[in-house]
């Protein structure tokens, strides 16, 4: 067993995380437009058990209430997503007042309560009416975003200092679109490769936008990142692991960081037919300096490593997520991903030592474990716990090489509507009563409080989740 304190630095924030369609409802109250998610969910077979957001954490309404349970667990910093289709009920145009009056309030709130609000601009609720005309295949979808980012950061931007433009391009694009497990449900990787690049071109000409509304502000765009595990020192698995990092990693980083998409990706869409044989024929003159605008932060999502234990191919496979392949050595949470603290570790190093962000947030990092309360109505969520543990420790060693992380959030503040996974995966660390909407901090919830307090935790751990069999890259 070992015991260590670790500190972080003073000024370093700590928050938690939720975004609009997994814990608002009211989808279609006080003049919302419908979005993708709506639809999709309102379409038989796509969530588990039927379930939809239609109600979710109904916290379009009970929203000072958990920002006074924010405030009663010390939370500094509270991530949340702005839901398009409530600002602009289809997309461009027509303003729904109501919409940004109830983010308005909600920022009055949160600072009130002497929380920092970090609003991200698109959490994957696409107003359906753009899906209608094409959805982020369209580029006029990009436009349509930097007026709704004009709308909203016009009306916040006094208040609300921290943007992030989007979250998680690869699953809005690929996984909804390549893989089809998210809406639009599409299932077309030369229709996702597409997609990506109105999505990023988006993120690069809201910056600008948002630099106008809002002076002084940190902007940046959240990725989720995964590391890869190798299993052996194959060339064949080290072409693996190019392919790997290069879909999911390097995608979105190269040309973020002006580096152009990753030539050897082009190649083999190219190859296999994806593109077109003049490669990224949706690239027009100037979009590429637009994706690099400078930002002012990264905001990386950690979850799960991918271990790199197969030889199938990556291309023209659409179900690429099934080379996740399981090892005994490491343990699951309650969705079925891999536990691996030190992946976190790893990635911010290489994002840092590759790419050199001026700052780092972690945006989401959590788990989902199904414990409910006990007789005495308490949430013995050990494991979760143990879970945020590891991965602080994880963060802070890597504050210690170097790499300038700033901040870091739970996913999630709440139990809530995990996509296609419905009710059935808790990530909260506050446990919700989906059928009275009665909220009860886990213990993991009241630990964090602790942690917050003291800008740290005491580490204590026997355990190493060192892979026995894999060596790994970075
Ligand atoms: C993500 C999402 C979250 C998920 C979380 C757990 O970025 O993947 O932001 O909405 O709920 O990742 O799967």
């Amino acid at each position: 067993m070992q015991h260590r304190t670790l500190t972080f630095p003073e000024d370093f924030i700590w928050g938690a995380a939720t975004s609009s369609y997994q814990i608002e409802g009211a989808w279609d109250e006080d003049g919302k437009g419908e979005s993708i998610w709506d639809r999709f969910t309102h379409t038989p077979g796509n969530i588990a058990n039927g379930d939809t957001g239609d109600i979710a954490c109904d916290h379009y309404h009970r929203w000072p209430e958990d920002i006074a349970l924010m405030k009663e667990l010390g939370l500094q910093a509270y991530r949340f997503s702005i839901s398009w289709p409530r600002i602009l009920p289809i997309g461009r145009g027509t303003i729904n007042q109501k919409g940004i009056d109830f983010y308005s309030r909600l920022v009055d709130g949160l600072l009130e309560a002497g929380i920092e609000p970090f609003v991200t601009l698109y959490h994957w609720d696409l107003p359906q009416a753009l899906q209608d005309e094409g959805g982020w295949t369209a580029r006029s979808t990009a436009e349509a975003f930097v007026e709704y980012t004009d709308v909203i950061s016009s009306h916040l931007g006094d208040r609300v200092k921290k943007w992030i433009t989007h979250n998680e391009p690869w699953a809005a694009a690929f996984y909804g679109n390549q893989l089809g497990g998210h809406a639009p449900g599409i299932k077309d990787l030369s229709i996702a490769l597409r997609a990506c690049h109105h999505i990023l071109l988006s993120h690069g000409w809201a910056v600008p936008q948002i630099r106008q509304n809002s002076t002084d502000a940190e902007i940046g765009i959240t990725l989720v990142q995964i590391p890869l595990l190798r299993t052996s020192s194959s060339i064949n698995n080290y072409e693996m692991y190019r392919k790997f990092d290069g879909y999911f990693n390097r995608w979105f980083l190269d040309p973020l960081y002006g580096r152009h998409y990753p030539a050897d990706r082009v190649a083999e869409y190219i190859e296999a037919g994806y593109l077109p044989k003049e490669g990224m024929v949706f690239i027009q003159p100037g979009d590429l300096e637009a994706i690099a605008v400078e930002t002012d932060f990264l905001g990386v999502n950690y979850y799960f490593p991918v271990l790199m234990m197969s030889e199938a191919p990556i291309v023209g496979e659409n179900d690429l997520l099934h080379l996740v392949i399981s090892d005994q050595d490491l343990e699951y949470t309650d969705i079925g991903i891999h536990i691996y603290p030190e992946g976190l570790y790893h990635i911010l190093n290489r994002l840092y030592f590759d790419y050199h962000p001026p700052k780092i947030y972690i945006t989401e990092n959590g788990a989902s474990f199904n414990e409910g309360p006990d007789d005495n109505g308490r949430i013995s969520d050990k494991r979760r716990l143990d879970y945020l543990q590891e991965h602080l420790a994880a963060a802070h060693r890597a504050i210690e090489a170097d790499v300038p992380l700033a901040g870091y959030f739970a996913w999630s503040l709440m139990d809530n509507f995990e996509w296609a996974d419905g009710y059935t995966q808790r990530f909260g660390i506050v446990w919700v009563d989906f059928k009275t909407q009665k909220r009860i901090p886990k213990d993991s919830a009241l630990w964090y409080k602790q942690v917050i307090t003291d800008n740290g935790l005491i580490w204590r751990t026997a355990r190493s989740h060192s892979l026995s069999t894999a060596s790994r890259f970075y």
